[in-house]
């Protein structure tokens, strides 16, 4: 039910034939901010000032005469300059209740608009350990496919795997000359991690190693610079300001130095590695060379690559079971390698791409660079494989709109991205960048391990399900609750609070800033966490349960609500409100209004416990009403969470 659409078309009736534009205006209606306004608020008479040439109070009076709202609202009040406060009816709020808690979609209908989205998301780079950085992608993509599929959009889910990039020639060049061929039969998918790790840390050491007595250098003249500054005779403010200055600069010098070491030092404390450094000089360029070798289709490392593919989507796969993710499409880059070459082709036909420098390039208004989509050498780059991707979605599913639930680092490229699909001709379609920040420990850099490696996402899991399971099932708890739980119980229990809380922690912060990652935040049973919301839900069935009466959708109808405390009536106004969060998700994709929402519903539904007696009401009739307000709040924090992903357990 969305109730603030049924008002805004009781207005836009009254509004007709009398105002310009009564559409525009009746967006002015919005939740109360002050509850002591009502539950609504319109502000329409002022803006009308002008049009109706009369004073707002006037206008606000004869639109209250001519609205048809006794069904809906209290008698309306106008209110300051022009206002019109609305108050719902108490038993409009329990007959609306009492309808969407027993129906199957809590009474939600599904759009009339139909819209087609593909949502482009998770898409790790294959055979890259996945870590904590790819959870967001994957959880934001999947709630809003959820949502959007709830609300009754055509939703393509398809997951862009990073399945052709410059990490193969890593590891066909690993494999060629340093696997372990024994490993590799037994247990080749960590195999083939300890290749990749290898052949990056020879890597970064070849790179860094040149640049080390640069960097040195540079720091011992930013420290000479501090010296001579503090012995020199300026004046004291322009000191204090200048040796701020030099100060950051010896800081940055340093940060440069240790990121440098960290590459340099795995290798030169190692005598074996500094050989194969030695053995295999210009690394990458030999990667690079198996990755060309590769596109161009190579038999051997073609072979190669078919080997290697399965194992590593095997690991991915995991994941997503765990997590309960699914995807429509994983075409993964891979798939479009084979369109490229047409298309560049094609778009240099149209004259839309030309050469420049060697280089096949699209000129694109507003940017400084254009956008290369073929090198020189030949190759294709990502943002080639974009175009051809969008091409082809274009093509097959003819969406309106294609959501990329990506990293904002990468927000460059889909600006220039989206600006050559324009040139193009794709202008029926909306292209949107559905951005995240990053995640982050404790110290508020990119959330790392001890020893430096980002954290594989398997043993994160691992870690909150183990923590869910202390902070939940911990036996004095679970004794002063009066909860008997076999092994198997606490440890399915631990399962789904233990994911649910990874995926609630990262939804429910705006997802364009930066969070920090706590896992003991994440499984706590009070505050915003997965865990206090599903806490909550076990808590509306303990009742019903001990009520000892069978509550469902088909009986509801035997338990008429009745509204007659603050505190029935808030949560009651609060449980109507489920559409309306679903539908501010969609507006600029934002997952975090529908964790907002079930958090300030979690919370109602605590007051509405302390204030309102259910198994001691005082009479048979309140009793039934709180049941049916405790079942319907079960329902839609049940349905709320698994929109998120996060799935209920009965007792906890
Ligand atoms: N594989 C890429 C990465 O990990 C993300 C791909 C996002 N989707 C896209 N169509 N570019 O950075």
């Amino acid at each position: 039910m969305q109730i603030l659409s049924l008002i805004r078309e009781r207005f836009e009736s009254a509004l007709n034939g009398w105002v310009k534009n009564p559409l525009e205006h009746v967006q002015r209606i919005t939740p109360a901010r002050d509850p002591q306004h009502g539950d609504y608020q319109a502000n329409i008479a002022m803006p009308l000032k002008a049009e109706l040439g009369k004073a707002p109070q006037a206008i606000a009076a004869e639109l209250v005469a001519k609205l048809k709202l006794d069904d809906i609202c209290e008698p309306l009040e106008v209110a300051g300059p022009g206002f019109i406060n609305l108050r719902l009816r108490n038993d409009f709020l329990a007959r609306q209740l009492e309808q969407s808690a027993r129906a199957e979609r809590l009474g939600i209908e599904p759009a009339t608009q139909v819209k087609t989205f593909v949502i482009d998301y998770s898409a790790p780079n294959v055979a890259k350990p996945m870590h904590v950085g790819h959870i967001r992608s994957t959880v934001i993509g999947d709630a809003l496919a959820r949502i959007l599929r709830f609300l009754g959009h055509r939703v393509i889910a398809d997951n862009h795997l990073g399945d052709w990039g410059t990490q193969f020639g890593m590891i066909i060049y690993g494999y060629k000359n340093f696997v372990d061929p024994s490993a590799f039969q037994s247990t080749p998918v960590p195999e083939l991690s300890r290749l990749y790790r290898l052949v990056q840390t020879l890597i970064g050491y070849q790179e860094s190693l040149p640049k080390l007595p640069f960097a040195e250098k540079k720091l011992a003249e930013a420290q000479a610079a501090l010296v001579a500054l503090e012995t020199s005779k300026l004046d004291e403010k322009q000191k204090a300001k200048e040796l701020k200055a030099a100060k950051k600069s010896i800081d940055s010098a340093q940060e440069g130095l240790d990121s440098l070491n960290a590459k340099v030092s795995p290798v030169a404390s190692n005598p074996e590695l500094v050989e194969l450094s030695k053995a295999h000089e210009q690394l990458e360029k030999r990667c690079q060379l198996e990755t060309v070798k590769l596109h161009e289709g190579d038999a051997e490392n073609l072979a190669l690559w078919n080997q290697f593919l399965p194992l590593s989507i095997q690991e991915i796969e995991a994941v997503y079971r765990r997590l309960d993710i699914k995807f429509d499409h994983t075409y993964g880059e891979s798939f479009y390698h084979p369109m490229l070459e047409g298309l560049v082709q094609s778009l240099v036909d149209q004259g839309l791409a030309v050469t420049s420098e060697g280089a096949i390039c699209i000129f694109l208004e507003g940017f400084d660079a254009p956008m290369i989509i073929r090198k020189s050498d030949g190759a294709f780059l990502y943002a080639t494989t974009d175009l051809a991707t969008i091409e082809y979605r274009m093509k097959h599913f003819q969406p309106d709109a294609i959501l990329y639930v990506v990293d904002f680092r990468q927000s460059d490229h889909f600006q220039k991205l989206f600006a050559a699909a324009r040139a193009i001709g794709y202008s029926n379609v909306q292209l949107n960048h559905v951005s995240f920040g990053t995640v982050l420990g404790p110290d508020g850099k990119p959330f790392k391990t001890r020893s430096g490696t980002v954290l594989g996402l398997e043993y994160l899991l691992d870690e909150a399900v183990e923590r869910a399971y202390q902070a939940v099932c911990d036996p004095d708890r679970l004794m002063k609750a009066g909860l008997d739980f076999t092994e198997d119980d606490k440890r399915e229990i631990a399962n789904i609070v233990g994911h649910g809380a990874i995926k609630y922690a990262d939804l429910s912060h705006n997802r364009t800033s930066d969070y920090e990652f706590n896992i003991d935040k994440m499984v706590s049973l009070e505050g915003n966490t997965a865990t206090y919301i599903q806490y909550m839900y076990a808590r509306t069935g303990s009742i019903i349960r001990r009520s000892e009466m069978e509550v469902n959708d088909a009986n509801l109808h035997e338990f008429p609500i009745q509204i007659q405390q603050q505190a029935e009536r808030d949560l009651a106004l609060n449980l109507l409100q489920f559409e309306d969060a679903l539908h501010q998700v969609t507006v600029e994709y934002l997952p975090n209004m529908l964790t907002v929402y079930l958090y300030g519903l979690a919370k109602q539904f605590a007051t509405f416990f302390e204030e309102c007696p259910v198994l001691k009401a005082e009479d048979q009739a309140t009793k039934r009403s709180r049941l049916a307000i405790c079942y319907a709040t079960g329902k839609v924090l049940r349905q709320g969470l698994e929109l998120l992903g996060i799935g209920v357990v009965p007792r906890m």
